[in-house]
C-alpha cells in the first residue's frame, strides 16, 4: 500500500514534495550534460591551433559546413545559429539551477557551518560548483553574445579577439571557472543518476580531466597571443598555401 491510498491528498503534498521539482532536476541534469559534453568538444576542437594554423582552419572548415560551399570556406552563419542554441540551453540551465542557490546570508552561513563541520569530498565539490556557477553567470553570457555577434573564427580572426580585442583577459577567468564547473557537474550527474558507484575512481578521472583541460587551454590561449602579436592591422583571415 502506497502512501497515496493512506494518506488524504492535504496531507501528503509535504512528504512527496512537488513534482515540478523532480522535473526541474531532470532538465538540469539533461543541459547540464549536454554543455558538459559540448564544452569537452569545443575545448578539443579550438586547442587544434596547438597542431598549427592550418589544423584550426581545416577544423573551423568542417564544423562551419565548408564541404557545402564552393569555394571551400565555412558559413559563419552556423556558427551564429549553433552560438543562439547554446545561449538558451545555458539559460534553461541556469534558471533550473537557480532554485538550489543560498538566496539569504543566513544560509550562506549555515552552508559554511556545514562545510567546517564535516569533511565529506561531495559536499565540498558542490560548493565549488555553486561558486564557479556563480562567476559563470556573469562570464558565459559575454563570450557567448560575441560569437553570436562576431562569429568569424579562424587562426588569425580569433588571435585577433585573443590578443588585440583583449578576450585573453575574459577567457583566462572563464576557463577555470568553466572546467571545474563542468567536471564537477559531470561527476555529480554520473554519481546521482547511477551511471557508477565507483565515486574514488570517478573522483580521480574528474581531477585528471580538470588539470589535462585547463592545460590545453593555458597552451592554446598562449599560442593564440604569439599568432596576435605578430599581425598587422586591419588583419587578413587566414588562408592556407
Ligand atoms: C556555440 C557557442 C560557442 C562558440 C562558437 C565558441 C567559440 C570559441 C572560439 C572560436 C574560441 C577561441 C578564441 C576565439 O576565437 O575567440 C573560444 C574560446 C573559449 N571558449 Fe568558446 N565558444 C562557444 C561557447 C562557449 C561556452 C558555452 C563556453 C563555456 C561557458 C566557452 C568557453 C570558452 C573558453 C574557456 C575559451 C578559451 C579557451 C582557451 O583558453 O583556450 N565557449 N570559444
Amino acid at each position: 500500500m502506497t502512501i497515496k491510498t493512506l494518506l488524504p491528498t492535504s496531507s501528503f503534498a509535504g512528504l512527496t514534495g512537488n513534482p515540478w521539482s523532480a522535473k526541474a532536476d531532470k532538465i538540469q541534469s539533461a543541459t547540464g550534460l549536454l554543455l558538459g559534453c559540448f564544452l569537452l568538444a569545443h575545448l578539443h576542437f579550438e586547442s587544434s591551433i596547438l597542431l598549427g594554423k592550418d589544423a584550426f582552419y581545416q577544423v573551423v572548415q568542417i564544423l562551419e559546413g565548408g564541404m557545402f560551399s564552393e569555394s571551400g570556406h565555412g558559413f559563419p552563419l552556423v556558427t551564429k545559429i549553433f552560438s543562439v542554441f547554446i545561449l538558451l540551453v545555458v539559460i534553461l540551465h541556469a534558471a533550473v539551477a537557480l532554485r538550489r542557490f543560498p538566496a539569504q546570508l543566513g544560509q550562506w552561513r549555515a552552508l559554511r557551518r556545514h562545510m567546517n563541520g564535516i569533511n565529506h569530498k561531495d559536499s565540498h565539490a558542490w560548493f565549488w560548483q555553486l561558486v564557479t556557477g556563480f562567476i559563470l553567470f556573469f562570464l558565459a553570457p559575454v563570450h557567448i553574445f560575441t560569437m553570436i555577434t562576431n562569429p568569424e573564427i579562424g587562426p588569425h580572426l580569433s588571435a585577433e579577439r585573443v590578443y588585440l580585442d583583449n578576450a585573453w583577459l575574459l577567457y583566462a577567468l572563464l576557463l577555470p571557472a568553466v572546467v571545474i564547473h563542468a567536471m564537477i557537474g559531470l561527476y555529480r550527474v554520473a554519481i546521482k543518476w547511477g551511471f557508477t558507484a565507483n565515486r574514488t575512481g570517478l573522483r580521480k578521472v574528474i581531477k585528471f580531466m580538470i588539470i589535462y583541460l585547463i592545460t590545453i587551454g593555458v597552451l592554446s590561449l598562449v599560442s593564440y597571443l604569439f599568432i596576435g602579436a605578430e599581425l598587422t592591422t586591419p588583419v587578413q583571415p587566414y588562408v592556407p598555401n
